[in-house]
Protein backbone atom coordinates (compact mmCIF):
# COMPACT_ATOMS: atom_id res chain seq x y z
CA UNK A 1 0.00 0.00 0.00
CA UNK A 2 1.23 3.40 -0.76
CA UNK A 3 -1.36 5.62 0.71
CA UNK A 4 -0.94 8.40 -1.64
CA UNK A 5 -3.95 9.69 -3.69
CA UNK A 6 -3.46 12.38 -6.30
CA UNK A 7 -5.89 14.92 -7.32
CA UNK A 8 -7.00 15.62 -10.68
CA UNK A 9 -8.19 18.66 -12.28
CA UNK A 10 -11.15 16.96 -13.05
CA UNK A 11 -12.08 15.88 -9.19
CA UNK A 12 -11.17 12.25 -9.36
CA UNK A 13 -8.55 10.95 -7.04
CA UNK A 14 -6.09 8.11 -8.09
CA UNK A 15 -3.63 6.34 -6.64
CA UNK A 16 -0.22 5.46 -7.75
CA UNK A 17 0.63 1.50 -7.03
CA UNK A 18 4.33 -0.37 -7.51
CA UNK A 19 3.57 -2.76 -10.44
CA UNK A 20 3.74 -6.07 -9.56
CA UNK A 21 3.14 -9.33 -11.00
CA UNK A 22 -0.35 -9.60 -10.83
CA UNK A 23 -0.92 -6.57 -12.94
CA UNK A 24 -2.68 -7.64 -16.40
CA UNK A 25 -0.77 -7.89 -19.05
CA UNK A 26 -3.46 -6.68 -20.67
CA UNK A 27 -4.17 -3.40 -18.92
CA UNK A 28 -0.08 -2.77 -19.37
CA UNK A 29 -0.17 -3.64 -23.05
CA UNK A 30 -2.99 -1.69 -23.83
CA UNK A 31 -2.27 1.34 -21.95
CA UNK A 32 1.53 1.07 -23.59
CA UNK A 33 0.18 0.28 -27.02
CA UNK A 34 -2.06 3.48 -26.73
CA UNK A 35 1.05 6.10 -26.28
CA UNK A 36 2.53 4.36 -29.32
CA UNK A 37 0.49 4.26 -31.74
CA UNK A 38 -0.22 8.25 -30.90
CA UNK A 39 3.09 8.82 -31.80
CA UNK A 40 4.29 10.34 -29.33
CA UNK A 41 7.82 10.93 -28.28
CA UNK A 42 8.41 8.35 -26.96
CA UNK A 43 11.60 6.24 -27.26
CA UNK A 44 9.69 3.43 -28.56
CA UNK A 45 7.93 3.20 -31.94
CA UNK A 46 6.74 0.05 -32.80
CA UNK A 47 3.63 -1.69 -30.88
CA UNK A 48 4.35 -4.68 -28.38
CA UNK A 49 3.05 -8.26 -28.40
CA UNK A 50 1.31 -9.67 -25.23
CA UNK A 51 4.37 -11.95 -25.14
CA UNK A 52 7.00 -8.76 -25.08
CA UNK A 53 4.66 -7.26 -22.56
CA UNK A 54 5.00 -10.40 -20.47
CA UNK A 55 8.59 -10.16 -20.69
CA UNK A 56 9.12 -7.09 -19.81
CA UNK A 57 7.22 -7.68 -16.75
CA UNK A 58 8.71 -10.36 -15.75
CA UNK A 59 12.07 -8.35 -16.63
CA UNK A 60 10.93 -5.15 -14.99
CA UNK A 61 9.92 -7.32 -11.68
CA UNK A 62 13.57 -8.71 -11.49
CA UNK A 63 15.38 -5.34 -11.64
CA UNK A 64 12.75 -4.54 -8.63
CA UNK A 65 13.77 -7.22 -6.63
CA UNK A 66 17.39 -6.40 -7.87
CA UNK A 67 16.63 -2.36 -5.96
CA UNK A 68 17.80 -1.29 -9.43
CA UNK A 69 13.67 -0.04 -10.56
CA UNK A 70 11.24 1.90 -9.33
CA UNK A 71 8.30 1.44 -11.45
CA UNK A 72 4.61 2.65 -10.86
CA UNK A 73 1.46 2.57 -12.86
CA UNK A 74 -1.64 4.67 -11.88
CA UNK A 75 -5.40 2.84 -12.93
CA UNK A 76 -8.60 4.67 -13.48
CA UNK A 77 -11.17 1.78 -12.88
CA UNK A 78 -9.68 -1.03 -14.82
CA UNK A 79 -7.71 1.37 -17.18
CA UNK A 80 -4.21 1.84 -16.99
CA UNK A 81 -3.77 5.35 -17.60
CA UNK A 82 0.06 6.34 -16.52
CA UNK A 83 3.17 4.93 -15.85
CA UNK A 84 6.50 6.23 -14.54
CA UNK A 85 9.67 4.63 -13.82
CA UNK A 86 13.40 5.50 -12.30
CA UNK A 87 15.89 3.12 -12.96
CA UNK A 88 19.25 3.18 -11.14
CA UNK A 89 22.65 3.12 -13.40
CA UNK A 90 25.48 0.37 -12.97
CA UNK A 91 28.98 0.07 -11.13
CA UNK A 92 30.62 3.22 -11.48
CA UNK A 93 26.79 5.06 -12.56
CA UNK A 94 25.05 3.48 -9.54
CA UNK A 95 25.25 6.98 -8.21
CA UNK A 96 22.69 8.20 -11.56
CA UNK A 97 19.10 7.41 -11.63
CA UNK A 98 17.15 7.79 -15.08
CA UNK A 99 13.21 8.97 -15.11
CA UNK A 100 10.71 8.48 -17.15
CA UNK A 101 6.87 8.80 -17.51
CA UNK A 102 3.96 8.53 -20.00
CA UNK A 103 0.53 9.70 -19.52
CA UNK A 104 -2.63 8.18 -21.45
CA UNK A 105 -3.54 10.89 -24.35
CA UNK A 106 -6.91 11.70 -22.65
CA UNK A 107 -5.82 12.17 -19.37
CA UNK A 108 -3.26 14.81 -19.87
CA UNK A 109 -3.45 18.08 -18.79
CA UNK A 110 -4.97 17.18 -15.41
CA UNK A 111 -2.08 17.71 -13.38
CA UNK A 112 -1.44 13.78 -12.90
CA UNK A 113 2.08 14.40 -15.03
CA UNK A 114 3.63 17.02 -12.77
CA UNK A 115 2.17 14.93 -9.55
CA UNK A 116 3.09 11.62 -10.33
CA UNK A 117 6.42 12.86 -11.03
CA UNK A 118 7.31 14.70 -7.89
CA UNK A 119 5.69 12.05 -6.14
CA UNK A 120 8.89 9.53 -8.09
CA UNK A 121 11.41 12.01 -7.27
CA UNK A 122 10.27 11.98 -3.35
CA UNK A 123 10.88 8.09 -3.45
CA UNK A 124 13.64 8.06 -5.47
CA UNK A 125 15.16 10.32 -3.39
CA UNK A 126 14.23 8.51 -0.57
CA UNK A 127 15.37 4.88 -1.66
CA UNK A 128 18.68 5.47 -3.17
CA UNK A 129 19.74 9.04 -2.41
CA UNK A 130 21.21 9.55 -5.99
CA UNK A 131 24.38 11.57 -6.95
CA UNK A 132 22.21 12.54 -10.13
CA UNK A 133 18.90 11.97 -10.98
CA UNK A 134 18.27 13.10 -14.88
CA UNK A 135 16.07 12.49 -17.49
CA UNK A 136 15.88 13.22 -21.40
CA UNK A 137 13.22 14.19 -24.18
CA UNK A 138 13.47 15.27 -28.04
CA UNK A 139 13.59 18.93 -28.28
CA UNK A 140 10.77 19.05 -29.87
CA UNK A 141 8.41 17.53 -26.65
CA UNK A 142 7.32 20.85 -25.61
CA UNK A 143 4.88 19.51 -22.80
CA UNK A 144 7.53 17.39 -21.37
CA UNK A 145 10.70 19.84 -21.54
CA UNK A 146 8.13 22.20 -19.82
CA UNK A 147 6.89 19.79 -17.49
CA UNK A 148 10.87 18.80 -16.36
CA UNK A 149 11.70 22.26 -15.98
CA UNK A 150 8.79 23.56 -13.80
CA UNK A 151 9.81 20.55 -11.69
CA UNK A 152 13.39 21.64 -11.10
CA UNK A 153 15.05 20.22 -13.79
CA UNK A 154 18.31 21.62 -15.75
CA UNK A 155 19.53 21.41 -19.57
CA UNK A 156 23.05 19.99 -19.27
CA UNK A 157 23.66 18.09 -22.65
CA UNK A 158 22.38 17.82 -26.32
CA UNK A 159 22.62 14.90 -28.44
CA UNK A 160 22.38 16.20 -32.20
CA UNK A 161 20.27 14.50 -34.31
CA UNK A 162 19.94 11.41 -32.11
CA UNK A 163 16.14 10.58 -32.33
CA UNK A 164 14.04 9.67 -35.45
CA UNK A 165 10.47 10.41 -35.48
CA UNK A 166 8.89 10.99 -38.56
CA UNK A 167 11.79 10.31 -40.72
CA UNK A 168 13.61 13.30 -39.24
CA UNK A 169 16.52 13.38 -36.54
CA UNK A 170 15.72 15.43 -33.81
CA UNK A 171 17.91 16.76 -31.00
CA UNK A 172 17.87 14.68 -27.68
CA UNK A 173 18.07 17.29 -24.64
CA UNK A 174 19.78 15.69 -21.22
CA UNK A 175 18.50 17.01 -17.86
CA UNK A 176 19.38 16.89 -14.40
CA UNK A 177 17.60 18.14 -11.41
CA UNK A 178 19.23 20.95 -10.20
CA UNK A 179 19.29 20.47 -5.67
C1 LIG B 1 4.76 15.19 -20.76
C2 LIG B 1 3.55 14.63 -20.03
C3 LIG B 1 4.02 13.53 -19.08
C4 LIG B 1 2.88 15.74 -19.20
O1 LIG B 1 1.84 15.16 -18.41
P1 LIG B 1 0.49 15.95 -18.04
O2 LIG B 1 -0.25 15.12 -17.06
O3 LIG B 1 -0.23 16.35 -19.26
O4 LIG B 1 1.09 17.25 -17.33
P2 LIG B 1 0.38 18.15 -16.23
O5 LIG B 1 -1.06 18.30 -16.54
O6 LIG B 1 0.74 17.65 -14.87
O7 LIG B 1 1.10 19.54 -16.48
C5 LIG B 1 2.24 19.93 -15.71
C6 LIG B 1 3.11 20.88 -16.51
O8 LIG B 1 3.58 20.24 -17.69
C7 LIG B 1 3.66 21.20 -18.75
N1 LIG B 1 2.70 20.86 -19.80
C8 LIG B 1 1.77 19.88 -19.78
N2 LIG B 1 1.10 19.86 -20.96
C9 LIG B 1 1.62 20.83 -21.72
C10 LIG B 1 1.39 21.28 -23.06
N3 LIG B 1 0.45 20.72 -23.82
N4 LIG B 1 2.16 22.28 -23.55
C11 LIG B 1 3.12 22.86 -22.78
N5 LIG B 1 3.38 22.47 -21.50
C12 LIG B 1 2.65 21.47 -21.00
C13 LIG B 1 3.32 22.54 -18.13
O9 LIG B 1 4.50 23.09 -17.60
C14 LIG B 1 2.39 22.11 -17.00
O10 LIG B 1 2.32 23.06 -15.97
P3 LIG B 1 1.12 24.16 -15.96
O11 LIG B 1 -0.14 23.33 -15.90
O12 LIG B 1 1.38 24.96 -14.75
O13 LIG B 1 1.24 24.88 -17.27
C15 LIG B 1 2.48 14.11 -21.04
O14 LIG B 1 2.28 15.10 -22.00
C16 LIG B 1 2.84 12.80 -21.74
O15 LIG B 1 2.71 11.72 -21.15
N6 LIG B 1 3.24 12.87 -23.03
C17 LIG B 1 3.46 11.69 -23.86
C18 LIG B 1 4.60 10.85 -23.40
C19 LIG B 1 5.87 11.65 -23.28
O16 LIG B 1 6.18 12.50 -24.11
N7 LIG B 1 6.61 11.35 -22.20
C20 LIG B 1 7.90 11.97 -21.99
C21 LIG B 1 8.89 11.30 -22.88
S1 LIG B 1 10.45 12.04 -22.66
Amino acid sequence: MINTKFKLKNGKELEPIHLHPGIPVDALLDYINSIIREDAYLHMDTEMTAEEERNWLISSMNDIYHDRLIHYVVFDENKIIAGATAKKGNWREAGNVQLGIAIRKECRSLGLGEKLLSFLIEKTKEKWNPRNIYLYCAEENKPALSLYKKIGFEEFAKFPEWFKYQNKYLDVIYLILSE
